[in-house]
């Protein structure tokens, strides 16, 4: 009898998570959520209906430049670990959702984006939740029962967040809120990023890509 030598995981779809350390973050939530409690207070009452978003264009606040370098470095460092080569990346959108107790978000992604993000201002417990699903979507054909959850064997993972905590992921990738269980509102900042000259600098057809030998092969 022979025993696996190793797992190999091929094509795995990578988030990646900043931690924007207290003494920072609590300077920059609280600006943030006095700038927000002004443009809620000046929206219209019906647009608070099972949550609330901003207009797209959050990131030209002031109140937000602290947050926008932040974020764009941790783009870099996601560049970084893909190494690519064009570095010439803008906000396509930016905007704030206001979740009160009872409101979620269905599932969705972020069409014509390369990386989407969310950064986390308030956090109730009982709110602490993102899901990530599968894009794998063959896989749900066989679900044979199992002793417990992991990442080997479920279609979705809900991951805990905090305050002031950054995630990165693919814009394709789906994902939705869970309900808002707690008895505060929920306070994020979405962002989405695509190269700048896409079209003049990247989306010729790729005739001859260099396949790569996986590490482990
Ligand atoms: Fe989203």
């Amino acid at each position: 009898m022979f025993e696996a030598k190793k797992a190999v995981s091929l094509f795995p779809t990578t988030l990646w998570l900043f931690q924007i350390p207290a003494e920072v973050h609590g300077r920059i939530n609280a600006e943030l959520k006095r700038k927000l409690n002004e443009l809620i207070a000046a929206a219209s009452d019906e647009n608070h209906v099972g949550g609330w978003q901003t207009e797209h264009d959050l990131h030209t606040l002031p109140e937000m430049q602290e947050l926008t370098v932040h974020f764009l470095n941790a783009v870099d460092d996601v560049l970084d670990a893909i190494t690519t080569t064009n570095r010439n990346v803008k906000i396509t959108g930016c905007w704030a959702n206001i979740g009160p107790p009872g409101s979620g978000h269905d599932s969705h992604l972020h069409p014509n984006n390369f990386l989407s993000a969310v950064y986390y201002v308030s956090v109730p417990m009982g709110g602490h939740q993102i899901t990530f699903w599968d894009p794998r979507h063959q896989t749900r054909i066989m679900a044979p029962p199992v002793n417990e959850t992991n990442v080997t064997n479920s279609d979705y993972a809900n991951m805990q967040v905090q305050e002031g905590m950054l995630i990165l992921f693919p814009a394709w990738l789906v994902h939705s809120v869970p309900e808002n269980a707690g008895n505060d509102t929920r306070i994020s900042i979405s962002f989405n990023i695509n190269f700048t000259d896409f079209s003049d600098d990247i989306s010729a057809p790729n005739w001859q890509p260099d396949l790569p030998t996986h590490p482990e092969g």
